[in-house]
């Protein structure tokens, strides 16, 4: 009994060495933190989660928000998944993060129609996102909950194209995996600020999700060391490589 629970324990927390993490959120409102009082989003919680293990996490973007120091940010309100990707491939290149959390298409969905095309261009930026950062993992939000129910079927719809999606990449070998912010520990509608931002309460929600699929990515080795210091602007390699990136 004794040994089955220290089994069980171990299982759920599986200890992993310490990761000098370069973190790039990406996506629109909810990443930027639309909803959270101070804009700090799943961000700030999802530092202190990954400090408390130990791991060293620097988030990239061109933007900030929220209430702590290291709140840079790659995400601007409303913006559909075409706009996010078309961010990243000028961004990514500039901070070469080791790993990419990537919340999009929530937007896409907010006529109400199905958005059929969601996993393919998805899958497009995903293998670009590759060659921009090369060695970069991807942790891929399945889309949380939204109260009006015709945007949130275009929702469930989009996360079944993103889940075939991973596998397929995964399967492939692709540094890809999925957080599913519907799983057990994500937020719910009661969660939400309006009909579809987090408050506070589901953002630390979200970063518990984002956690799990970080756990999973280290877990299964795909995250190397981050190259450079993850700053173009200095002058430094990122430059370089940004350059030759986009030729
Ligand atoms: C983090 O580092 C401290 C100090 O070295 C150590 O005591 C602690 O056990 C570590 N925590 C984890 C989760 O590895
Ligand atoms: C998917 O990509 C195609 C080709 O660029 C574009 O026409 C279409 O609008 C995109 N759809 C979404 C949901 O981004």
């Amino acid at each position: 009994m004794i040994a089955q629970t220290l089994v069980t324990l171990a299982l759920a927390t599986p200890s992993l060495a310490a990761a000098a993490l370069r973190i790039f959120p990406l996506g629109a409102s909810v990443t930027y933190g639309v909803g959270s009082p101070a804009g700090n989003s799943y961000r700030k919680p999802l530092l202190d989660i990954l400090a408390s293990a130990n791991h060293t996490v620097t988030y990239v973007g061109r933007s900030r928000n929220g209430n702590f120091p290291n709140n840079q940010v790659e995400a601007t309100s409303g913006f559909v998944l075409s706009q996010i990707a078309a961010a990243a491939r000028i961004a990514t290149p500039m901070f070469l993060p080791n790993l990419i959390l990537i919340e999009a298409g929530t937007n896409d969905c907010n006529s109400g129609a199905l958005v059929t095309d969601a996993g393919t261009n998805m899958t497009v930026l995903i293998e670009d996102l590759w060659g921009l950062s090369p060695g970069v993992t991807i942790v891929v939000a399945a889309l949380g909950v939204n109260k009006v129910e015709a945007q949130d079927v275009c929702r469930v719809d989009v996360n079944a194209q993103y889940r075939g999606m991973v596998e397929r990449l995964a399967g492939n070998g692709g540094r890809v995996v999925l957080a599913d912010m519907r799983s057990a520990e994500g937020f719910t509608v009661e969660d939400l600020a309006d009909t579809r931002h987090p408050n506070d309460r589901g953002y630390a929600k979200m970063a518990v999700v984002w956690n799990r699929g970080i756990g999973e990515a280290l877990g299964k080795g795909m995250v190397g060391m981050p190259v450079g210091d993850g700053n173009s602007l200095d002058g430094g390699e990122e430059m370089v490589l940004a350059v030759g990136a986009l030729n």
